[in-house]
C-alpha cells in the first residue's frame, strides 16, 4: 500500500499531536504537526504517538496477543462481537466510506471488534493501543484500520469534537478524553464483562475476578461525563476445550498469576459468556 492511501493518512485530520495538540497532516512517511513535530510510521503499519513521558505503560504482552487472537479466531466471542457492531452500527445507514468518520477503539488489542465494528459500517477506524504488539496486529486487522500507539491515559491524540464513535472492549476508558474527541451527537459504546463471565474457570483455576468496587468507580467515572442511552446484555454458553480454557488463561489478566491447573479439567467444559454492552452519549 502507497503511504499516500495509508490508512493513516487517511485518518490523520483527525489526529492531534501528542505533544502539542496541534492538528497533523501526513507526508511521506510521517505525521506531521504545524509546529514541527514528526512521527514516522514505522514499517508494520502503526505510528507511535507515545511521549517520553508516557513509556511506563506497557500493556498486554505479545504472548497475551496471541492467546487472544486464537481464542477470538475460534469464534467463541463472535456473538459479542456482532452485539458490538450492532451497538456501534446503530442509527447508521450504509453508503459510500466517508474520510471524516471514524471510529476509535480505545484498547484494540487484536483489533477484533473494530473489524466487526467497519464490517458494519462504511466509516474508517482507529485503533489505540499502548503495546507495540497490538499495534503491529491491528495494522493488519482491517483494510480501514489505522492503528496508533498511545497511552489513553496520557490523552487521546485526537483533534476535540473529530469523532462519531468511540469503542471500549474490555479496555481502558478515560471517559474526560473520549467526551472531548467525540461530536456532540457523537456515541461511547462500552462492553464490559458481567461477574458470571467466565465464572465456571475462575473459581477452578483461581482466575482474577471482577472487582465490583472497581466496577462501581467506572460507573461512577463516566457518569460525570456521559448519559446511557442503551444497554444490551448479551450471555449464552461455550463449549471450550483445554486448549481453548489455556488461550482464555493466557489471554487475561490472570497470565500475570502462574499457571493454573487445566489439565485436571474435563475434555469440555460449559462456560458462560455474559457481557454488557452499553452506549452513552456525551453531557451537552
Ligand atoms: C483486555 S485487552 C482487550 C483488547 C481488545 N479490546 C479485545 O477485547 O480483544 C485490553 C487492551 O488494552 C490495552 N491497554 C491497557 N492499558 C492501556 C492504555 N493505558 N492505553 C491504551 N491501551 C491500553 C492493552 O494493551 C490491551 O490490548
Ligand atoms: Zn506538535
Amino acid at each position: 500500500m502507497s503511504p499516500a492511501n495509508s490508512p493513516l493518512a487517511e485518518v490523520a485530520g483527525l489526529l492531534a499531536c501528542p505533544e502539542c495538540g496541534a492538528g497533523m497532516e501526513s507526508r511521506d512517511r510521517t505525521l506531521r504537526c504545524g509546529s514541527g513535530h514528526s512521527f514516522d510510521i514505522a514499517k508494520q503499519g502503526y505510528v507511535s504517538l507515545l511521549t517520553g513521558a508516557s513509556t511506563k505503560m506497557t500493556g498486554d504482552t505479545a504472548a497475551m496477543l496471541d492467546a487472544r487472537a486464537t481464542f477470538q479466531l475460534g469464534g467463541h466471542f463472535a456473538p459479542i462481537a456482532d452485539a458490538v457492531a450492532a451497538a456501534v452500527a446503530a442509527d447508521d445507514s450504509s453508503g459510500p466510506v466517508l474520510d471524516d468518520d471514524a471510529v476509535l477503539e480505545v484498547g484494540a488489542g487484536t483489533g477484533y471488534y473494530l473489524a466487526a465494528a467497519l464490517d458494519a459500517i462504511p466509516a474508517r477506524g482507529i485503533a489505540l493501543d499502548v503495546a507495540k504488539p497490538a499495534a503491529r496486529r491491528c495494522a493488519r486487522a482491517h483494510p480501514r484500520v489505522a492503528s496508533v500507539l498511545a497511552d489513553a491515559w496520557r490523552g487521546l491524540p485526537v483533534r476535540d469534537g473529530a469523532l462519531r464513535r468511540v469503542l471500549s472492549v474490555f479496555a481502558p476508558r478515560n471517559p474526560s478524553e473520549v467526551a472531548r474527541t467525540l461530536t456532540t451527537d457523537g456515541r461511547f459504546v462500552v462492553a464490559s464483562p458481567t461477574p458470571r463471565h467466565l465464572a465456571e474457570l475462575i473459581g477452578p483455576l483461581g482466575m482474577v475476578t471482577v472487582d465490583p468496587d472497581k466496577e462501581r468507580r467506572l460507573t461512577e467515572a463516566m457518569s460525570g461525563h456521559f448519559a446511557p442511552v442503551d444497554r444490551t446484555l448479551v450471555e449464552y454458553s461455550m463449549k471450550l476445550s483445554r486448549t481453548d480454557i489455556r488461550d482464555v488463561v493466557a489471554m487475561g489478566p490472570s497470565a500475570h498469576h502462574g499457571t493454573p491447573h487445566v489439565d485436571a479439567l474435563p475434555d469440555t467444559v460449559e462456560v458462560t459468556a455474559s457481557v454488557q454492552i452499553s452506549t452513552y452519549r456525551p453531557h451537552p
